[in-house]
């Protein structure tokens, strides 16, 4: 009997005093900036994948776009006794109350997709950022244009040697609505060719915006008289194509094409160039985006060392996964 007691009593002082939390007790509170995103969606999967692997309970909160509404559930998930925090900020330059919070609780924050600046992550030791940058899938984008435009001297529709597109930018404010459109056109630039914006809009991330705004652009500006589209994400390259095809462009018939290009890999947008709708895109890679984000925060909750993780940690704060063009051989 007393022995039980001692041995139990062990068992007790064991637990407590024990630095690190098995995978099993975890408990990770993410939160998205808006569910109805599909490359959202994508990393959300991995996410889940990766933490029922771990064995750590995961709970995905949809910010609805919406700060305030975020706030709360980062409030909701701390009184709740999350472990570690995932964040993808509804806008990233409002992190700082986020780490502030999560700094006063003691618990880890690994934002992803969404970058704080440098001196928000730099507040607090366990606040880390993963993703993937900006400027290389720009530049990527931009390239190619570029290839396919010196591979298919039709392309260039008036022959004036310069290239005219249409530039569909991303929500304001996001690093990669940023990055992406001035590197997409500076590689235009760097490959030797003269690029001349004819028109560009903010279409949010979102299919049917970017629809909308090229269906109005084809119809001022004459669908032959653009000789590019260059979308910051799939979707909006998606959307883009759609108002093309409204036009009778983007077909199947060469002499009605317009090269199109996004950033993500989506299913849909490798579908559409598999149809020859769409150019190429730029993989950005939400599968090693989320397992790195999980494996991360596990390490973190469990006292576990990030560096043995399997992915580099930059300046003790970022890990970056790179990003990768896909065409399907039509720039040759
Ligand atoms: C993706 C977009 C997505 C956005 C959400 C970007 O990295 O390319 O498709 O809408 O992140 O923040
Ligand atoms: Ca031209």
């Amino acid at each position: 009997m007393r022995k039980i007691f001692i041995l139990s009593l062990t068992f007790l002082f064991v637990l407590t005093l024990s630095p690190f939390t098995q995978a099993d007790e975890i408990k990770i509170g993410a939160c998205i900036y808006r569910f109805n995103d599909a490359f959202m969606l994508r990393f959300r999967n991995a996410m889940s994948a990766e933490s029922e692997k771990a064995g750590a309970k995961i709970e995905i909160a949809d910010g609805q776009d919406d700060q305030t509404t975020q706030n709360d559930q980062i409030d909701a998930f701390i009184a709740d006794g999350v472990n570690v925090l995932i964040v993808n900020p509804v806008d990233r330059m409002a992190s700082q109350p986020i780490i502030d919070k999560a700094k006063a609780a003691n618990i880890p924050v690994v934002f992803i997709n969404r970058e704080p600046t440098a001196e928000m992550l730099n507040s607090y030791e366990k606040a880390y950022y993963i993703g993937a940058k900006a400027e290389e899938s720009g530049t990527q984008s931009g390239e190619l244009i570029a290839e396919y435009f010196k591979a298919h001297p039709e392309a260039d529709k008036n022959h004036d040697g310069k290239l005219q597109f249409i530039l569909l930018k991303g929500q304001n404010g996001h690093q990669d609505m940023i990055l992406r459109s001035k590197y997409s056109v500076e590689a235009i630039k760097a490959a030797g060719i003269e690029p001349v914006e004819i028109a560009s809009a903010i279409a949010n991330w979102d299919k049917l915006q970017a629809m909308n705004i090229m269906n109005a652009f084809a119809m001022a500006i004459g669908p032959e008289n653009i000789e590019a589209v260059i979308a910051n994400n799939d979707e909006m390259a998606l959307g883009a194509v759609e108002a093309l095809k409204n036009s009778d462009y983007n077909k199947g018939d060469k002499d009605f094409y317009i090269p199109v290009v996004g950033v993500d890999a989506n299913a849909s947008a490798l579908e559409a160039m598999d149809k020859g709708e769409m150019l190429g895109t730029v993989l950005n890679d939400a599968d090693n985006q989320g397992i790195a984000a999980v494996k991360l925060a596990v390490a973190l909750a469990s006292g576990g060392d990030v560096n043995a993780i399997g992915y580099d940690i930059t300046d003790s704060k970022y890990i970056w996964i790179p990003y990768q063009k896909v065409t399907r051989g039509e720039n040759k």
